[in-house]
């Protein structure tokens, strides 16, 4: 159709609008004239007819009605959804170098995306209110990505992203307890509408603790040991006040499969606090086993010990008597010198050059491990498919993984006890993975 037809057609359209309305102004001038009832309109007879088939056929009215609603909650209730999902969100936060911008990137390397905890999990309150605040919160996003140029919408992204004060109000610890303490879940849960007819529009609202701790294989931070670090998460955040990204910032987004607190927080913090107060109940920077429990462990030959079996402490250690929760300074000058081949070479061999034993140790740790992390990582990828059977073999896998993982010394803390916490690790591992059909990757051992 040309444009002129176009207009032409419009033109007559129009005419005949105007006619029909000119005549039903003059039917109504002539009803009030005549005294006439008016004839009802095609509305008022479909409505009727409608009321005349709910009482004919109350039970089926009642059906269609429900019907009805049910399909507009269920277009709403999939439109809330759809705008829910972490992909959603990356549509506008689509920077892939860390950093501003890039939390989509940031957060599906983390092991928070690998257990389906999402954007609006931590992003808002946990509850039904919570929920739907957090959608009106997305509606000002929407409106910023149009009216706010790139530069405006990175200068809020990098306030976010560097600015801890202003980060913590942005995720209150409240965001996170809810999943990680058992306490605070269930006071959140009973001070908080979770739901509305049991429909939970995100993870968040359906966590209860310790069931969802347990099954993803978490501690409760204020009531279990941690297990690498000594650490009271009771007194730092209920005794001192203290926020969760004092210590966690980035957690999600800092890059990382796991993000770990930095020795520098803790002992920033403890060196102010001594100057006010020399008596605080704090351990001295020096103290590296006040702190460190998981490598005093390795050091004793304790760590994850059996019920029942003997510990293994690392022999060659124990004939030089440097073992043991006291004797960390034997190698450890401070806290941040790390020992080397050479320091140790010169604090305890002598002329005699034992670096080759270091590396000979630390490379066989590396082949231990290697295949023992690309284990762990396709584990991770198959979270969502385990049952609860296999999601709890997973949980006992960590526990021997992550012992491993800690120990940064590459096994020259003890190099006897890792290779037994490797190969348990390694054998509920496979054990898992044939179950779940993934291919085991290859090690030299095994
Ligand atoms: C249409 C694009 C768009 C989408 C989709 C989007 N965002 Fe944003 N987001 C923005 C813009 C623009 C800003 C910065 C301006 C502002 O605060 O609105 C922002 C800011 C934020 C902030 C920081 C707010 C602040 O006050 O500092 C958070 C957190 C956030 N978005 C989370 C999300 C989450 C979670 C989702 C998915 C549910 C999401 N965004 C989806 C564009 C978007
Ligand atoms: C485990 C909780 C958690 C999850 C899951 C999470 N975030 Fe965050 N997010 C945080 C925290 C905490 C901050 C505060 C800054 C920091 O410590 O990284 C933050 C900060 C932000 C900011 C402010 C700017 C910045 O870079 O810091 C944006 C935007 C944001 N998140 C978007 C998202 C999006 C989009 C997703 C999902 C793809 C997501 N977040 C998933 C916890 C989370
Ligand atoms: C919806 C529940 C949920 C929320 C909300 C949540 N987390 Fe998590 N968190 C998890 C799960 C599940 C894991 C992964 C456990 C696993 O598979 O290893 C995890 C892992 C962690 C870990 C790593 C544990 C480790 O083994 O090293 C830290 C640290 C952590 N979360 C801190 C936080 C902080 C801080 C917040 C708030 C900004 C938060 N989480 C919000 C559920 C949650
Ligand atoms: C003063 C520092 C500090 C603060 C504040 C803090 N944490 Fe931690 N958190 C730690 C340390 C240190 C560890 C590591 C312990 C370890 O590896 O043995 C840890 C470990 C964790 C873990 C891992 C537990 C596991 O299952 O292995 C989670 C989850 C966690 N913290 C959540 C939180 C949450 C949520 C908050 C806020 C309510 C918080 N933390 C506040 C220092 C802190
Ligand atoms: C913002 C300040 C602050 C930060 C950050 C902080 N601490 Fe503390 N910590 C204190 C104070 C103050 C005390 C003494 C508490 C008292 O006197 O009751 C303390 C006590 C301790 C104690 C002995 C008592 C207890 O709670 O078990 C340990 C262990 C400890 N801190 C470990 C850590 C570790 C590990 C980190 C870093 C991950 C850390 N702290 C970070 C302020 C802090
Ligand atoms: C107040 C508690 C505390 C004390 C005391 C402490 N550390 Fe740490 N240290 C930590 C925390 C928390 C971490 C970070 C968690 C981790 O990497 O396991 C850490 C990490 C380390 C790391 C690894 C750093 C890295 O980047 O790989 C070394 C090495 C270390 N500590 C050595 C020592 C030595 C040696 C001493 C004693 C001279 C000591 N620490 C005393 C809490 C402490
Ligand atoms: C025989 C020497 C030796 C002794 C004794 C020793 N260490 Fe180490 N430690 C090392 C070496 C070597 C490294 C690796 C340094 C590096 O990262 O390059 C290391 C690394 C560490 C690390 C960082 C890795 C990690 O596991 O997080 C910590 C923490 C640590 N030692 C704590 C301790 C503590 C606590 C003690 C006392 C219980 C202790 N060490 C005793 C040699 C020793």
């Amino acid at each position: 159709m040309s444009f002129s037809n176009f207009k032409e057609n419009l033109a007559e359209r129009y005419a005949n609008f105007k006619a029909r309305m000119q005549e039903r102004a003059d039917r109504k001038i002539a009803r009030k004239t005549n005294g006439e009832a008016k004839e009802p309109g095609r509305f008022k007879k479909w409505l009727s007819r409608v009321g005349a088939f709910a009482k004919r056929r109350p039970s089926a009215f009642a059906g269609i009605i429900i019907a009805i609603i049910v399909v507009l909650l269920f277009v709403t209730y999939e439109a809330l959804h759809l705008t829910s999902t972490p992909q959603f969100c990356g549509q506008c936060h689509v920077e892939t170098e860390v950093g501003p911008g890039a939390e989509f990137h940031t957060w599906s390397k983390n092991v928070h995306s690998f257990a389906e905890v999402g954007c609006i999990d931590c992003h808002g309150r946990p509850g039904f209110f919570g929920y739907m605040r957090a959608k009106i919160g997305g509606m000002y996003d929407l409106y910023g990505e149009i009216v706010y140029s790139k530069e405006h919408k990175m200068e809020i992204l990098t306030k976010g992203a560097t600015d801890l004060e202003y980060a913590k109000n942005l995720v209150p610890n409240d965001y996170c307890l809810i999943c990680h303490s058992d306490d605070a879940n269930k006071s959140i849960r009973d001070n908080t509408v979770m739901s509305f007819f049991g429909v939970e529009m995100r993870k968040v609202d359906g966590v209860k603790n310790p069931e969802f701790r347990q099954s993803n294989g978490l501690l409760d931070i204020y009531n279990d040991e941690m297990p690498n670090i000594s650490f009271s998460h009771d007194n730092h955040v209920n005794g001192l006040g203290l926020s969760c990204l004092d210590c966690h910032s980035g957690v999600a987004h800092g890059g990382e499969f796991k993000n770990r607190p930095k020795m520098e927080t803790c002992f920033a913090c403890h060196d102010e606090r001594r100057a006010q107060d020399p008596n605080i109940a704090a351990p001295a920077n020096d103290d590296c086993a006040a702190c460190h429990t998981s490598v005093v462990a390795l050091h004793e030959g304790t760590l994850l010990l059996e019920e029942g079996a003997e510990p293994t402490p690392p022999s060659m250690m124990v004939d030089m008597g440097v073992y043991g929760a006291e004797n960390c300074s034997s190698c450890h000058a401070d806290a941040f010198d790390k020992p080397t081949a050479a320091t140790c070479g010169t604090n305890c061999h002598g002329e005699m050059d034992y670096g080759f034993m270091f590396d000979e140790i630390r490379n066989e740790f590396d082949t231990v491990k290697a295949p023992l992390d690309a284990l762990n990582t396709e584990l991770y990828k198959a979270l969502n498919k385990m049952t609860a059977e296999q999601k709890a073999q997973f949980n006992q896998f960590k526990e021997y993984y992550d012992a491993l993982a800690y120990d940064k010394s590459k096994g020259i803390h003890n190099n006897e006890l890792y290779r037994g916490i490797a190969e348990k690790a390694t054998a509920i591992g496979t054990e898992l993975a044939n179950g779940l059909g993934i291919p085991v990757p290859a090690g030299e051992q095994n």
